[in-house]
C-alpha cells in the first residue's frame, strides 16, 4: 500500500495477472540461512522488550498461539495450519509487494501476501518495504481475530471496488491509520494493533508514551481525508473501541461517502479538525521538528 512501490526493490509488475488469478503472486516460501534467522531473532527479541503492556493483549496471545516464535522465521504452512481454524485467512509469501488490485483480491479471498525476504542487519531500524518480520510478526497475529479478520476481507472488497471508482488514495488512509497505525482502548489503557507501529521498536513507544502525536477517535470520514506520512512517525493516530466497532463504522458502501467528500480539502497529517473526537491534543513537538527537516531534505 506504500507509495511509489514501483520503485521499490522487492516489487512485482503484475504483467500476466487477470482478475481472479489468486495464485499469480504466490512464490515457495524462501528457505532463510542461518543469518536470516539471526536477524528475525533479534527483531523479535527487542519487540518482546517493548511489547508487552503496549501491544493489543491478542497479539501477545496470538504469538504463542499461532507458534510465531522467536527461535527462526516461522514456516507458514504450520502458522496457516492454526491461522484458518481460528479466523479462516491464511498467510502467503510473495516476493514483495504487489499492485494494489491483486492485492485487495487477495484480501477479499482471506489471504494475506508477505514479503519473502527479511531486512538486512543494515536496515534493522528502518525498511520502507514490508519484509517477512513486518507481514508475519506484524500483521498476521491480528488476523486471527475473526472481526478483524471479516474487517480485513471488507476492506479488500472494498478496495476492488475504490479501484473502479478511482478512490484508491482515500481509501489507503483508512488501511494506513487501521491496519498499520491503529491503536485501540483496553481496560488498561491504550494500546496498539497496526503493524507498522507493532514491527517498529521506536515507533512503539513513540505512539503511546510520545507528547508530540494527537490521539483522535475513530471516525471514518475524518480518516479518508486525511494525509500521512510514510517515512516519519505520524502526527496523529486514530483509536478504536474494538475491532468490532471499526467493523461497524466501515460496514456501509463508501460509494456515496466517496461523493460526498469530493469536494472536501484534504486534512494534513497533525492538523486537528472541528468535531475530532480528541483524546490526547499533541504538542507537536517532534512533528515540528519532522518537517523541518524534510523541508530541508527539499531544499537540497
Ligand atoms: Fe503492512
Amino acid at each position: 500500500m506504500d507509495k511509489g512501490i514501483g520503485s521499490a526493490e522487492h516489487y512485482t509488475t503484475g504483467e500476466g495477472w487477470t482478475p481472479g488469478d489468486l495464485d499469480f503472486f504466490t512464490v515457495p516460501q524462501k528457505r532463510f540461512t542461518e543469518e536470516e534467522h539471526d536477524i528475525w531473532r533479534a527483531l523479535y527479541r527487542r519487540q518482546l522488550d517493548i511489547l508487552p503492556k503496549r501491544a493489543i493483549s491478542l497479539f501477545m496471545d496470538s504469538l504463542s498461539t499461532l507458534g510465531i516464535s522467536q527461535e527462526k522465521v516461522p514456516d507458514f504452512a504450520d502458522v496457516n495450519e492454526i491461522l484458518m481454524k481460528r479466523s479462516g485467512w491464511q498467510v502467503v509469501p510473495v516476493p514483495g509487494l504487489i499492485p494494489d488490485e491483486p492485492f485487495f483480491e487477495m484480501l477479499a479471498n482471506r489471504r494475506f501476501p508477505s514479503g519473502n525476504f527479511i531486512r538486512t542487519k543494515a536496515q534493522m531500524d528502518y525498511i520502507q518495504e514490508p519484509d517477512v518480520f513486518h507481514d508475519l510478526f506484524g500483521h498476521v497475529p491480528i488476523l486471527a481475530d475473526p472481526v478483524f479478520g471479516d474487517y480485513m476481507e471488507a476492506y479488500g472488497k472494498g478496495g476492488l471496488k475504490a479501484a473502479r471508482l478511482g478512490t484508491i488514495d482515500q481509501l489507503a488512509r483508512l488501511y494506513w491509520y487501521t491496519v498499520e497505525f491503529g491503536l485501540i482502548k483496553e481496560p488498561q489503557g491504550l494500546r496498539i494493533y497496526g503493524a507498522g507501529i507493532l514491527s517498529s521498536p521506536t515507533e512503539s513507544i513513540f505512539c503511546l508514551e510520545d507528547p508530540s502525536p494527537h490521539r483522535i477517535g475513530f471516525d471514518l470520514r475524518r480518516v479518508l481525508r486525511t494525509h500521512y506520512h510514510i517515512d516519519d512517525f505520524q502526527d496523529n493516530y486514530f483509536v478504536i473501541d474494538s475491532f468490532q466497532s471499526l467493523f461497524d463504522a466501515t460496514l456501509a458502501d463508501f460509494t456515496p461517502i466517496y461523493e460526498e467528500l469530493a469536494e472536501a480539502p484534504v486534512i494534513l497529517p497533525g492538523e486537528l479538525h472541528a468535531g475530532d473526537a480528541v483524546l490526547h491534543r499533541g504538542t507537536g513537538t517532534y512533528a515540528a521538528k519532522a518537517a523541518a527537516r524534510r523541508a530541508a531534505r527539499t531544499k537540497k
